[in-house]
């Protein structure tokens, strides 16, 4: 009782306490984190793997528990590849022109729009010409947002595989019917239950 008063009136204390709250009240403000995804967007992927270029068509919407990547490959002759996930974790996989077509079954729906939650800050840096706040979350993906307008700016797989993003149009959504996986996918279908790459 006595050493404890004694701590407690002593000026040593009170300026721990007044170090611990500077600290703590700097550290809390200062640590961004990322903005959740809207809800339903569009973006234009500007992808690079290696040196393989690719435009994505991505199209998010979480209301209905799907998510679109429609893929063009550099001079690909024309026949995207449509990689269409659904949230109970079946994904089909196909083309319009050849009419290739093959599903998967994954143990996880589509990323939620808080799928950040819990990214590791690293700090500021200047990408793709904006600067942009950094987080990396479980050394699969590094994550890059522009710090004025909160928008994604690119983001890096831990394979190599990196997107550039070209537009953000909040709220689009994509018609319907274009969610529709053609007839053939559900014709002879070889399915497999390994997710294609990131
Ligand atoms: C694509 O990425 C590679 C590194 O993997 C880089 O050398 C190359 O300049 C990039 N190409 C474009 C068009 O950004
Ligand atoms: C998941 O949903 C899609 C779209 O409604 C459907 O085509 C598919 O068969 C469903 N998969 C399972 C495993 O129920
Ligand atoms: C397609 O694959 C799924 C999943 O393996 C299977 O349940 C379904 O019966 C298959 N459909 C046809 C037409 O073979
Ligand atoms: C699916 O494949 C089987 C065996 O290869 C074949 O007999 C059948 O006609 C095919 N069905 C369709 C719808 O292509």
């Amino acid at each position: 009782m006595a050493i404890k008063s004694i701590i407690m009136s002593s000026p040593i204390w009170s300026c721990w306490v007044v170090l611990f709250l500077c600290y703590w009240s700097s550290s809390t403000a200062a640590v961004p984190v990322p903005t959740p995804w809207p809800h339903q967007f569009h973006s234009i992927l500007f992808m690079n793997y290696s040196g393989a270029l690719s435009l994505v068509d991505l199209w998010y919407d979480w209301p209905n528990g799907r998510n679109f990547n429609i893929v063009q490959d550099q001079l690909g002759g024309g026949d995207p590849l449509y990689d269409l996930e659904w949230n109970n974790g079946t994904s089909f996989f196909y083309t319009k022109k050849h009419k290739h077509c093959r599903s998967a079954q994954l143990a996880v729906g589509i990323l939620r729009p808080n799928w950040l939650d819990g990214a590791n800050y690293l700090g500021q840096q200047h990408v793709d010409g904006f600067l942009c706040n950094v987080w990396e979350k479980v050394d699969f993906i590094w994550y890059y947002e522009d710090t004025l307008t909160k928008r994604p700016v690119h983001w890096l797989f831990y394979t190599g595989r990196a997107a550039h993003v070209m537009t953000f149009e909040v709220g689009a959504v994509l018609e319907d019917h274009e969610w529709q996986a053609p007839v053939y996918c559900f014709q002879n279908n070889t399915s497999s239950s390994s997710p294609p790459c990131s």
